[in-house]
Protein backbone atom coordinates (compact mmCIF):
# COMPACT_ATOMS: atom_id res chain seq x y z
CA UNK A 1 0.00 0.00 0.00
CA UNK A 2 1.23 3.45 -0.80
CA UNK A 3 0.87 5.88 1.89
CA UNK A 4 1.69 8.85 -0.76
CA UNK A 5 -0.84 10.50 0.26
CA UNK A 6 1.07 12.05 3.53
CA UNK A 7 2.85 14.36 1.74
CA UNK A 8 -0.83 16.00 0.08
CA UNK A 9 -1.97 16.55 3.61
CA UNK A 10 0.96 18.89 4.23
CA UNK A 11 -0.11 22.61 4.48
CA UNK A 12 -3.73 21.63 4.63
CA UNK A 13 -6.43 22.56 6.15
CA UNK A 14 -8.77 19.60 7.89
CA UNK A 15 -12.04 19.68 10.01
CA UNK A 16 -11.92 16.94 12.10
CA UNK A 17 -15.67 16.16 13.98
CA UNK A 18 -15.22 13.39 16.61
CA UNK A 19 -11.19 14.38 17.63
CA UNK A 20 -11.77 14.04 20.69
CA UNK A 21 -12.94 10.26 20.16
CA UNK A 22 -10.78 7.05 19.92
CA UNK A 23 -10.84 7.09 15.97
CA UNK A 24 -10.51 10.70 15.85
CA UNK A 25 -7.29 10.68 18.47
CA UNK A 26 -5.10 8.88 16.16
CA UNK A 27 -6.35 10.34 12.98
CA UNK A 28 -5.57 13.80 14.35
CA UNK A 29 -2.36 12.53 15.65
CA UNK A 30 -1.39 11.18 12.10
CA UNK A 31 -2.43 14.62 10.27
CA UNK A 32 -0.67 16.35 12.92
CA UNK A 33 2.74 14.72 12.49
CA UNK A 34 2.51 15.03 8.71
CA UNK A 35 1.78 18.77 8.61
CA UNK A 36 -1.96 19.31 8.23
CA UNK A 37 -3.41 22.19 10.23
CA UNK A 38 -6.18 20.82 11.99
CA UNK A 39 -9.59 22.04 13.70
CA UNK A 40 -11.67 19.74 15.86
CA UNK A 41 -14.91 20.01 16.70
CA UNK A 42 -16.59 17.09 19.29
CA UNK A 43 -17.52 17.19 22.81
CA UNK A 44 -14.82 17.41 25.49
CA UNK A 45 -12.84 14.33 25.80
CA UNK A 46 -14.00 11.79 28.61
CA UNK A 47 -11.62 11.72 31.51
CA UNK A 48 -10.15 8.23 30.64
CA UNK A 49 -9.92 8.95 27.32
CA UNK A 50 -6.55 8.81 24.49
CA UNK A 51 -7.58 12.06 23.96
CA UNK A 52 -7.50 13.06 27.46
CA UNK A 53 -3.95 11.31 27.77
CA UNK A 54 -1.99 13.80 24.94
CA UNK A 55 -4.14 16.51 25.07
CA UNK A 56 -0.52 18.22 26.10
CA UNK A 57 0.92 17.63 22.29
CA UNK A 58 -1.35 18.37 20.17
CA UNK A 59 -1.30 20.96 18.23
CA UNK A 60 -4.34 22.26 16.89
CA UNK A 61 -7.67 24.19 17.64
CA UNK A 62 -10.13 22.73 19.10
CA UNK A 63 -13.71 23.41 19.74
CA UNK A 64 -16.01 21.73 21.97
CA UNK A 65 -19.32 21.87 20.75
CA UNK A 66 -22.48 19.55 20.29
CA UNK A 67 -22.71 18.51 16.27
CA UNK A 68 -26.54 19.03 16.71
CA UNK A 69 -25.88 22.70 17.03
CA UNK A 70 -26.23 23.80 13.84
CA UNK A 71 -25.62 27.79 13.67
CA UNK A 72 -22.50 26.57 15.62
CA UNK A 73 -21.13 24.01 13.21
CA UNK A 74 -22.04 25.98 10.47
CA UNK A 75 -20.00 29.24 11.83
CA UNK A 76 -17.11 27.12 12.79
CA UNK A 77 -16.51 25.08 9.45
CA UNK A 78 -17.30 28.54 7.21
CA UNK A 79 -14.64 30.31 9.40
CA UNK A 80 -12.28 27.51 9.02
CA UNK A 81 -12.27 27.04 5.21
CA UNK A 82 -11.52 23.23 5.35
CA UNK A 83 -9.46 22.06 1.95
CA UNK A 84 -10.85 18.26 3.84
CA UNK A 85 -13.47 17.13 6.30
CA UNK A 86 -14.10 14.17 7.94
CA UNK A 87 -17.03 13.88 9.66
CA UNK A 88 -16.46 11.02 12.76
CA UNK A 89 -18.81 12.13 15.32
CA UNK A 90 -21.64 10.14 16.44
CA UNK A 91 -23.15 8.03 18.99
CA UNK A 92 -21.20 4.98 18.12
CA UNK A 93 -22.04 2.13 20.20
CA UNK A 94 -25.39 -0.59 19.17
CA UNK A 95 -25.97 -1.38 23.20
CA UNK A 96 -25.56 2.33 23.79
CA UNK A 97 -28.24 3.02 20.93
CA UNK A 98 -31.09 0.67 22.44
CA UNK A 99 -31.02 3.05 25.70
CA UNK A 100 -30.80 6.25 24.14
CA UNK A 101 -32.18 5.87 20.69
CA UNK A 102 -33.61 9.37 20.13
CA UNK A 103 -30.34 10.76 21.40
CA UNK A 104 -28.17 8.10 19.21
CA UNK A 105 -30.48 9.00 15.84
CA UNK A 106 -30.20 12.70 16.50
CA UNK A 107 -26.82 13.04 16.56
CA UNK A 108 -25.93 10.05 13.83
CA UNK A 109 -28.56 11.55 11.39
CA UNK A 110 -29.13 15.35 12.06
CA UNK A 111 -25.40 15.61 12.96
CA UNK A 112 -24.27 14.51 9.37
CA UNK A 113 -27.01 16.55 7.74
CA UNK A 114 -26.25 19.74 9.72
CA UNK A 115 -22.65 19.11 8.73
CA UNK A 116 -24.18 18.45 5.02
CA UNK A 117 -25.76 21.60 4.84
CA UNK A 118 -22.98 23.73 6.03
CA UNK A 119 -21.17 22.86 3.04
CA UNK A 120 -23.49 25.14 0.74
CA UNK A 121 -22.27 28.24 2.67
CA UNK A 122 -18.44 27.20 1.57
CA UNK A 123 -17.82 28.74 -1.40
CA UNK A 124 -14.20 26.85 -1.82
CA UNK A 125 -13.16 23.65 -3.18
CA UNK A 126 -13.28 20.58 -0.05
CA UNK A 127 -13.51 16.99 -0.25
CA UNK A 128 -15.42 15.20 2.92
CA UNK A 129 -15.28 11.91 4.00
CA UNK A 130 -18.00 10.79 6.17
CA UNK A 131 -17.30 8.29 8.23
CA UNK A 132 -20.20 5.42 8.68
CA UNK A 133 -20.01 1.80 9.35
CA UNK A 134 -20.33 -1.59 8.36
CA UNK A 135 -23.28 -1.83 10.25
CA UNK A 136 -25.38 0.02 7.77
CA UNK A 137 -25.97 -3.10 5.46
CA UNK A 138 -29.51 -4.95 5.96
CA UNK A 139 -27.59 -8.04 7.58
CA UNK A 140 -30.01 -11.37 6.81
CA UNK A 141 -26.83 -13.41 8.15
CA UNK A 142 -26.46 -14.98 4.94
CA UNK A 143 -22.66 -14.70 5.94
CA UNK A 144 -21.45 -13.13 2.35
CA UNK A 145 -19.69 -10.14 2.61
CA UNK A 146 -21.46 -7.12 1.83
CA UNK A 147 -20.21 -5.22 -1.34
CA UNK A 148 -20.92 -1.21 -1.46
CA UNK A 149 -24.67 -1.68 -3.92
CA UNK A 150 -26.44 -3.92 -1.08
CA UNK A 151 -29.25 -2.92 0.29
CA UNK A 152 -28.99 -0.41 3.38
CA UNK A 153 -30.76 -1.38 6.99
CA UNK A 154 -29.72 -1.73 9.93
CA UNK A 155 -31.99 -3.93 13.29
CA UNK A 156 -30.47 -1.80 15.93
CA UNK A 157 -30.55 2.18 16.14
CA UNK A 158 -26.92 2.70 16.05
CA UNK A 159 -27.08 0.51 12.31
CA UNK A 160 -30.35 2.09 11.38
CA UNK A 161 -29.15 5.92 12.14
CA UNK A 162 -25.56 5.46 10.28
CA UNK A 163 -27.81 3.42 7.46
CA UNK A 164 -30.09 7.13 7.60
CA UNK A 165 -26.57 9.02 7.53
CA UNK A 166 -25.65 7.19 4.28
CA UNK A 167 -29.05 8.17 2.59
CA UNK A 168 -29.16 11.39 3.56
CA UNK A 169 -25.40 11.75 1.77
CA UNK A 170 -26.52 10.53 -1.01
CA UNK A 171 -29.54 12.60 -1.11
CA UNK A 172 -27.31 16.03 -0.60
CA UNK A 173 -24.76 14.49 -2.84
CA UNK A 174 -27.73 14.67 -5.89
CA UNK A 175 -29.38 17.88 -4.74
CA UNK A 176 -26.84 20.17 -3.56
CA UNK A 177 -23.49 18.58 -4.77
CA UNK A 178 -23.97 16.71 -7.62
CA UNK A 179 -20.71 14.93 -9.28
CA UNK A 180 -21.64 16.35 -12.83
CA UNK A 181 -22.13 20.09 -11.04
CA UNK A 182 -18.54 19.90 -9.51
CA UNK A 183 -16.77 22.80 -11.27
CA UNK A 184 -19.61 25.08 -9.68
CA UNK A 185 -19.97 23.84 -6.14
CA UNK A 186 -16.72 22.24 -5.54
CA UNK A 187 -17.55 19.55 -2.91
CA UNK A 188 -16.69 15.61 -3.10
CA UNK A 189 -18.60 13.56 -0.64
CA UNK A 190 -17.93 10.07 0.22
CA UNK A 191 -19.16 7.49 2.81
CA UNK A 192 -16.62 5.00 4.18
CA UNK A 193 -18.01 2.22 5.74
CA UNK A 194 -14.96 0.48 7.99
CA UNK A 195 -15.03 -2.67 10.34
CA UNK A 196 -14.51 -2.86 13.90
CA UNK A 197 -11.53 -1.22 14.85
CA UNK A 198 -9.14 -1.84 17.70
CA UNK A 199 -6.05 -0.05 18.66
CA UNK A 200 -4.28 1.38 21.54
CA UNK A 201 -6.16 3.80 23.70
CA UNK A 202 -9.88 2.85 23.40
CA UNK A 203 -12.11 2.85 26.31
CA UNK A 204 -15.18 2.49 25.44
CA UNK A 205 -17.78 0.83 27.52
CA UNK A 206 -19.45 -2.09 26.26
CA UNK A 207 -16.60 -2.80 23.33
CA UNK A 208 -14.83 -6.14 23.30
CA UNK A 209 -11.24 -4.65 23.46
CA UNK A 210 -11.47 -2.22 25.80
CA UNK A 211 -13.45 -5.00 27.97
CA UNK A 212 -10.45 -7.35 27.37
CA UNK A 213 -8.08 -4.59 28.60
CA UNK A 214 -9.89 -3.40 31.70
CA UNK A 215 -10.10 -7.14 32.55
CA UNK A 216 -6.31 -8.14 32.11
CA UNK A 217 -4.76 -5.01 33.99
CA UNK A 218 -7.26 -6.40 36.87
CA UNK A 219 -6.61 -9.57 37.00
CA UNK A 220 -10.10 -10.23 36.45
CA UNK A 221 -11.85 -12.97 33.63
CA UNK A 222 -12.98 -11.43 30.48
CA UNK A 223 -16.73 -12.14 30.06
CA UNK A 224 -17.31 -12.55 26.22
CA UNK A 225 -20.85 -12.32 25.37
CA UNK A 226 -20.99 -13.42 21.84
CA UNK A 227 -18.00 -15.87 21.71
CA UNK A 228 -19.39 -17.02 17.92
CA UNK A 229 -19.87 -13.54 16.79
CA UNK A 230 -17.74 -12.80 13.57
CA UNK A 231 -16.48 -9.58 12.87
CA UNK A 232 -13.78 -7.47 10.46
CA UNK A 233 -11.92 -7.03 13.14
CA UNK A 234 -8.84 -4.29 12.22
CA UNK A 235 -6.20 -2.19 14.05
CA UNK A 236 -7.36 1.71 13.81
CA UNK A 237 -4.39 2.72 11.22
CA UNK A 238 -6.09 0.42 8.67
CA UNK A 239 -9.33 2.32 8.24
CA UNK A 240 -7.54 5.36 8.62
CA UNK A 241 -5.19 5.07 5.94
CA UNK A 242 -8.08 4.06 3.85
CA UNK A 243 -10.36 7.35 4.97
CA UNK A 244 -6.71 9.32 4.07
CA UNK A 245 -6.40 7.51 0.82
CA UNK A 246 -9.71 8.03 -0.28
CA UNK A 247 -9.44 11.92 0.43
CA UNK A 248 -6.69 12.65 -1.63
CA UNK A 249 -8.37 10.48 -4.84
CA UNK A 250 -10.77 12.90 -4.20
CA UNK A 251 -9.03 15.65 -4.50
CA UNK A 252 -7.27 14.35 -7.56
CA UNK A 253 -10.01 13.83 -9.28
CA UNK A 254 -13.18 15.09 -7.62
CA UNK A 255 -16.25 13.33 -9.55
CA UNK A 256 -14.97 9.98 -9.79
CA UNK A 257 -14.57 8.73 -6.06
CA UNK A 258 -17.98 10.58 -4.93
CA UNK A 259 -19.61 7.10 -3.35
CA UNK A 260 -19.19 4.91 -0.56
CA UNK A 261 -16.49 2.53 0.22
CA UNK A 262 -15.70 -0.12 2.46
CA UNK A 263 -12.62 -0.91 4.29
CA UNK A 264 -12.03 -4.02 6.07
CA UNK A 265 -9.79 -7.05 6.81
CA UNK A 266 -9.37 -9.81 3.81
CA UNK A 267 -11.93 -12.36 4.02
CA UNK A 268 -9.73 -15.09 5.12
CA UNK A 269 -8.42 -12.87 7.93
CA UNK A 270 -11.93 -12.22 9.73
CA UNK A 271 -12.22 -13.52 13.24
CA UNK A 272 -14.71 -14.74 15.69
CA UNK A 273 -14.91 -12.68 19.12
CA UNK A 274 -13.66 -15.84 20.89
CA UNK A 275 -10.57 -16.23 18.54
CA UNK A 276 -9.67 -12.64 19.09
CA UNK A 277 -9.62 -13.02 23.00
CA UNK A 278 -7.85 -15.76 22.78
CA UNK A 279 -4.93 -14.44 20.95
CA UNK A 280 -4.98 -11.44 23.11
CA UNK A 281 -4.63 -13.51 26.03
CA UNK A 282 -1.68 -14.97 24.63
CA UNK A 283 -0.42 -11.57 23.62
CA UNK A 284 -0.26 -10.50 26.93
CA UNK A 285 0.46 -13.93 28.67
CA UNK A 286 -2.09 -14.70 30.64
CA UNK A 287 -5.54 -14.06 31.45
CA UNK A 288 -8.91 -16.16 31.40
CA UNK A 289 -12.07 -15.94 29.69
CA UNK A 290 -15.53 -17.01 30.12
CA UNK A 291 -18.60 -17.25 27.30
CA UNK A 292 -21.49 -15.81 29.05
CA UNK A 293 -24.55 -15.61 27.39
CA UNK A 294 -27.25 -12.73 29.00
CA UNK A 295 -30.87 -13.84 28.85
CA UNK A 296 -32.92 -10.74 27.20
CA UNK A 297 -29.06 -9.18 25.32
CA UNK A 298 -30.16 -6.86 23.08
CA UNK A 299 -29.58 -7.78 19.40
CA UNK A 300 -26.39 -7.75 17.97
CA UNK A 301 -25.43 -9.00 14.55
CA UNK A 302 -23.67 -13.04 14.06
CA UNK A 303 -21.94 -12.15 10.97
CA UNK A 304 -20.34 -8.65 9.46
CA UNK A 305 -18.42 -9.52 6.88
CA UNK A 306 -17.04 -6.57 4.35
CA UNK A 307 -16.14 -6.83 0.47
CA UNK A 308 -12.72 -5.10 -0.01
CA UNK A 309 -12.69 -5.20 -3.84
CA UNK A 310 -13.76 -1.23 -4.72
CA UNK A 311 -11.36 0.05 -2.50
CA UNK A 312 -8.44 -2.44 -3.54
CA UNK A 313 -9.33 -1.74 -7.19
CA UNK A 314 -10.39 2.00 -7.74
CA UNK A 315 -8.18 3.59 -4.31
CA UNK A 316 -5.65 1.07 -4.77
CA UNK A 317 -5.81 0.56 -0.91
CA UNK A 318 -4.77 -2.83 0.90
CA UNK A 319 -5.45 -3.64 4.25
CA UNK A 320 -1.38 -3.78 6.04
CA UNK A 321 -1.67 -5.30 9.55
CA UNK A 322 -3.26 -9.25 9.80
CA UNK A 323 -5.97 -9.71 12.59
CA UNK A 324 -3.35 -11.19 14.76
CA UNK A 325 -1.02 -8.32 13.93
CA UNK A 326 -3.49 -5.88 14.94
CA UNK A 327 -4.26 -7.87 18.20
CA UNK A 328 -0.37 -7.79 18.98
CA UNK A 329 -0.19 -4.51 18.16
CA UNK A 330 -3.09 -2.82 20.27
CA UNK A 331 -2.10 -5.46 23.42
CA UNK A 332 1.18 -3.87 23.45
CA UNK A 333 0.50 -0.34 23.36
CA UNK A 334 -2.03 -1.05 26.38
CA UNK A 335 0.81 -3.02 28.15
CA UNK A 336 3.21 0.06 27.80
CA UNK A 337 0.71 2.32 28.36
CA UNK A 338 0.35 1.02 31.82
CA UNK A 339 3.58 2.56 33.11
CA UNK A 340 3.31 5.26 34.99
CA UNK A 341 6.21 7.17 33.27
CA UNK A 342 4.57 6.26 29.43
CA UNK A 343 4.61 8.59 27.05
CA UNK A 344 1.14 7.89 25.44
CA UNK A 345 2.09 10.40 22.33
CA UNK A 346 5.06 8.87 21.88
CA UNK A 347 3.12 4.81 21.75
CA UNK A 348 0.99 6.17 18.86
CA UNK A 349 3.74 7.77 17.00
CA UNK A 350 5.20 4.41 17.40
CA UNK A 351 3.14 2.74 15.82
CA UNK A 352 2.29 4.94 13.40
CA UNK A 353 5.78 4.31 12.31
CA UNK A 354 6.20 0.58 11.90
CA UNK A 355 2.27 0.68 10.47
CA UNK A 356 4.22 3.34 7.66
CA UNK A 357 7.43 1.30 7.50
N1 LIG B 1 -14.66 2.05 16.79
C1 LIG B 1 -15.17 1.23 15.90
O1 LIG B 1 -15.01 0.01 15.98
C2 LIG B 1 -15.97 1.78 14.74
C3 LIG B 1 -16.36 0.89 13.71
C4 LIG B 1 -17.07 1.39 12.63
C5 LIG B 1 -17.39 2.74 12.57
N2 LIG B 1 -17.03 3.59 13.59
C6 LIG B 1 -17.40 5.01 13.46
O2 LIG B 1 -16.21 5.79 13.60
C7 LIG B 1 -16.53 7.03 14.23
C8 LIG B 1 -15.65 7.25 15.46
O3 LIG B 1 -15.86 6.19 16.37
P1 LIG B 1 -15.03 6.06 17.72
O4 LIG B 1 -14.88 4.61 17.97
O5 LIG B 1 -13.84 6.90 17.64
O6 LIG B 1 -16.06 6.65 18.77
P2 LIG B 1 -15.79 7.50 20.12
O7 LIG B 1 -16.99 7.32 20.98
O8 LIG B 1 -14.47 7.19 20.68
O9 LIG B 1 -15.77 9.00 19.57
C9 LIG B 1 -16.96 9.68 19.22
C10 LIG B 1 -16.65 11.13 18.98
O10 LIG B 1 -17.89 11.78 18.63
C11 LIG B 1 -18.06 12.91 19.46
N3 LIG B 1 -19.48 13.14 19.72
C12 LIG B 1 -20.39 12.29 20.24
N4 LIG B 1 -21.57 12.92 20.37
C13 LIG B 1 -21.39 14.19 19.91
C14 LIG B 1 -22.22 15.33 19.82
N5 LIG B 1 -23.50 15.28 20.19
N6 LIG B 1 -21.69 16.46 19.33
C15 LIG B 1 -20.38 16.54 18.96
N7 LIG B 1 -19.56 15.50 19.03
C16 LIG B 1 -20.06 14.33 19.51
C17 LIG B 1 -17.34 12.57 20.77
O11 LIG B 1 -17.06 13.77 21.48
C18 LIG B 1 -16.12 11.88 20.21
O12 LIG B 1 -15.19 12.84 19.82
C19 LIG B 1 -18.01 7.00 14.55
O13 LIG B 1 -18.71 7.66 13.51
C20 LIG B 1 -18.33 5.51 14.55
O14 LIG B 1 -19.67 5.26 14.25
C21 LIG B 1 -16.33 3.12 14.68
Amino acid sequence: MSIEFEKKFKGKKVFITGHTGFKGSWLTIWLQTIGAHIKGYALKPDKISLNNQIKGKLNIESVYADIRDRERLNKEINSFQPDYIFHLAAQPLVRESYITPVETFEINVMGTINLLDALKDLKKKCNVVIITTDKVYKNNETGKPFTEDNALGGHDPYSSSKAAAEIATESYRHSFFHPDKIIEHGKSIATARAGNVIGGGDFAKDRIFPDIFRALSNNEIIEVRNPNAIRPWQHVLDPLSGYLTLAIAMNNNQNKYASAYNFGPEIKDVRTVEELVQHAIKSWSNGKYKNTNPKNAPHEAGTLKLNIKKAKEELNWTPKWKSDLAIEKSIMWYKNSLDRKADIFGLCINDINDFKS
